[in-house]
């Protein structure tokens, strides 16, 4: 038998030893880290890519917030894409194919379309595109003839605000203000239409300075695929729908068919940063940055809903697996994400001063408004579901959606679930949430005299505890009501 001389460690196993720190105030720290080596994060938070965590409300507030989404891939590649579609809509300085109509409808048309459409004004554009002005409610909402042709009621060209494709954000926001105008539609040299502004979207872009954007201005946002041959299908919808970054998601990562999915990926999709996972050790990090991926994503059975270890008997404590990983991959510049078991902001910093850039975050987030799902209510509390994803019922609606029909009790009693089904509290926005974490990680880096989350590796020096230090971390010997 081989049996490793050291203890596997895991959060509650040690503590920060505080450092002398020049750090008055905790808002001077920098939490940015890189996600991969091309895309760098304000806050070091990625929700999980679980069914009951991120789809695109979820993905669209952590890029709001600074971090990053990664929508789960159980869904049809169809769902998945239109998911990265909505996230890259929902944010974006330029509205790239704004709602027109022709010249020849009439009011009651367009009041009817920007009705449909919850839109506020419309562009009126002719059959060659070319722009021809421009109606908003207030043209047409107490117009008294509906059957009126909409280019007498329009602000006609002439009148118009207009703008180049080259516009920039400063000098879009100048145009408005100077015009007070709240829409500059945007025209090449032969007057077609190529994009909107809006002074909404802009106040909504000011109102998230952190937000995690791509070169184009809109919300970035990761993908999970699998490791079958139909997942390069899944990762060319997601990539021409948008999206930043695919996540290799399997649960014994360290295998052949991991490593022949990445060097896929990287071959077919060369600019595509590719994360892999899960992974628990040195060598499977070694082996996977080997193959070509841009990050690695640890985490044997450490999760809130996992049961990996109980079932298989396999794992690594996630300290112990996280600190393995990033010493490897920190080697190769490679960044790794801690992915599960992060409860409170002390694990999230601990997990980023073993070697992790940044952590992925499950059941701590399922309880938000932003996950999928209503909250349910039990004896007057409300609570929200989350489960893994190799739970029973995920395992049951997986496999139906790929038979395409309703599973035979065989095919049931042939599951092993190595994940199970819970609930949470409901914990309204999931902005509250990282506020805290954020606010925590913070005080983490004063403490550790770390300015940036690279000094933070640096400076870490971890000390084992005993269950009595353990206790006395703890709030005790009071009465907590
Ligand atoms: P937390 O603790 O943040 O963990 O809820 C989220 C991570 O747990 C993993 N995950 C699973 N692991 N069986 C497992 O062993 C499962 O069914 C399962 N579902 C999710 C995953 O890595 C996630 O990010």
């Amino acid at each position: 038998m081989k049996i490793r001389p050291d203890d596997g460690l895991t959060f509650d196993d040690v503590l920060l030893v505080p450092r002398y720190s020049r750090i008055r105030s905790r808002s001077s720290v920098n939490t940015a880290a890189y996600l991969t080596p091309g895309i760098r994060l304000a806050i070091p938070i990625v929700s999980a890519n679980m069914d009951t965590v991120t789809e695109s409300h979820m993905a669209v507030t952590l890029a709001q917030e600074g971090g990053i989404g990664i929508l789960h891939r159980f869904m049809t590649i169809e769902q998945q894409a239109a998911c990265v579609e909505k996230v890259k809509r929902a944010e974006s300085f330029v509205v790239e194919h704004p709602d027109s109509i022709s010249p020849r409808v009439t009011v009651g048309e367009a009041r009817l379309k920007m009705g449909e459409a919850g839109i506020g004004g419309l562009l009126v554009v002719d059959e060659d595109g070319r722009l021809c002005g421009m109606v908003t409610t207030r043209d047409v909402l107490l117009a008294p003839d509906e059957s009126k042709p909409i280019r007498e009621v329009m602000t006609g060209l002439d009148r118009l605000v207009t703008a180049p494709i080259s516009e920039t954000l400063e000098e879009a926001r100048q145009t408005l203000y100077t015009h007070r105008v709240e829409k500059l539609p945007l025209v090449d040299a032969e007057g077609r239409v190529a994009g909107l502004i809006t002074a909404q979207d802009i106040i909504k872009i000011q109102e998230h300075p952190s937000a995690t954007k791509d070169e184009r201005g809109h919300l970035r946002v990761g993908v999970a695929i699998g490791a079958r041959a139909d997942d390069l299908d899944r990762a060319e919808a997601c990539l021409n729908a948008g999206a930043d970054v695919l996540v290799v998601d399997i649960a014994h990562g360290h295998s052949q068919h991991v490593i022949d999915m990445v060097k896929a990926l990287k071959s077919r999709f060369p600019n595509a940063p590719v994360i892999a996972g899960n992974v628990a050790t040195g060598e499977a990090t070694l082996d996977l940055i080997n193959a070509g991926a841009d990050a690695i994503k640890v985490g044997v059975g450490p999760g809130s809903i996992c049961i990996t270890r109980v079932v298989t008997g396999f794992g690594v404590p996630q300290l112990t697996a996280v600190s393995e990983a990033a010493e490897v991959a920190r080697t190769l510049g490679r960044p790794v994400i801690a992915d599960g078991g992060i409860r409170t902001s002390g694990d999230l910093t601990k997990a980023i001063a073993a070697g992790a850039s940044t952590v992925m975050i499950g059941s701590m987030l399922a309880g938000t408004d932003e996950s999928p799902g209503a909250p349910i209510v039990r004896n007057g509390r409300r609570f929200k579901v989350v489960r893994g994803m190799a739970s029973l019922t995920a395992n049951i609606e997986r496999k139906t959606i790929e038979k395409d029909a309703r599973l035979q009790d065989d095919d049931i009693s042939q599951v092993v679930p190595e994940g199970v089904e819970a609930i949470v509290p409901y914990r309204g926005s999931v902005k509250d949430i990282l506020h805290q974490l954020v606010g925590g990680l913070r005080s983490g880096l004063s403490y550790a005299g770390a300015e940036t989350i690279e000094q933070l590796w640096d400076n870490a020096e971890f000390v084992r505890i005993t269950p009595a230090g353990v206790r006395e971390s703890g709030a005790h010997d009071v009465d907590i009501s």
